[in-house]
């Protein structure tokens, strides 16, 4: 089921995590043993239905704030029989209501809008519990360089915010991130002790 979910989800062009970054992120959820994680960025459920097919993993909250993306997770979240596991949540992230979440999630995915990278980090890593991890995709944002002559000033504009992330973590003191440079690229956050 989950590979036609894949499958539908790649004609659709609907931008899915890339097969080595899942992978990465399925390593860490089972030496990690993660229970509970919190995901900015549902689209059609695939990543999450990912997680949720590791044995340690519990609870998935999922943020999406596109309704065609929102009902079709829905509906493959009900088709895996996974209603128990994974809590889809309609909204902006930037707008839903924090108090609806836990605070104790051992792993933050933010996989949303790319520009909004920090302030999704920012508004959602104090629900992780003390030893939680932050992991945040695209940070390589498909290998393109804001020195390409032949992009676009959207994309030159979206690219650099993704750099200027990127920056932000590596300079952030709370935090010590490191950076996973297969698929679209990983940033990997844990807290300082
Ligand atoms: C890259 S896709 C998520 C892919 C999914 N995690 C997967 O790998 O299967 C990004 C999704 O984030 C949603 N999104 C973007 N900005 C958002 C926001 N501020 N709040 C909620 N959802 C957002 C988009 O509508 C889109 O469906």
């Amino acid at each position: 089921m989950i590979s036609k979910i894949k499958e539908v989800a790649l004609r659709n062009n609907v931008p899915i995590i890339q097969d080595a970054s899942l992978n990465y992120i399925n390593n860490i959820i089972k030496e990690k043993k993660v229970k509970k994680i919190l995901e900015v960025g549902t689209a059609v459920g695939y990543s999450s239905l990912c997680f949720s097919m590791n044995d340690s993993v519990v609870c998935i909250d999922t943020i999406e704030r596109n309704p065609e993306m929102y009902n079709e997770a829905i509906s493959n979240i009900k088709k895996c029989n996974k209603e128990n596991t994974i809590n889809v949540h309609f909204g902006d992230a930037l707008e839903v209501e924090i108090s609806n979440f836990s605070s104790d999630y051992d792993l933050l995915f933010i996989d949303a809008a790319k520009a909004q990278s920090r302030k999704f980090f920012e508004r959602f890593s104090p629900l992780l519990k003390p030893d939680g991890i932050i992991i945040v995709d695209n940070i390589l944002f498909h290998g393109i360089s804001i020195n390409d002559e032949n992009i676009s000033r959207n994309l030159r504009s979206l690219v650099r915010k993704i750099n200027e992330f990127v920056k932000w973590l590596k300079e952030n003191d709370e935090y010590v991130t490191t950076f996973f440079e297969e698929g679209d690229g990983l940033a990997i956050s844990v807290r300082r002790c």
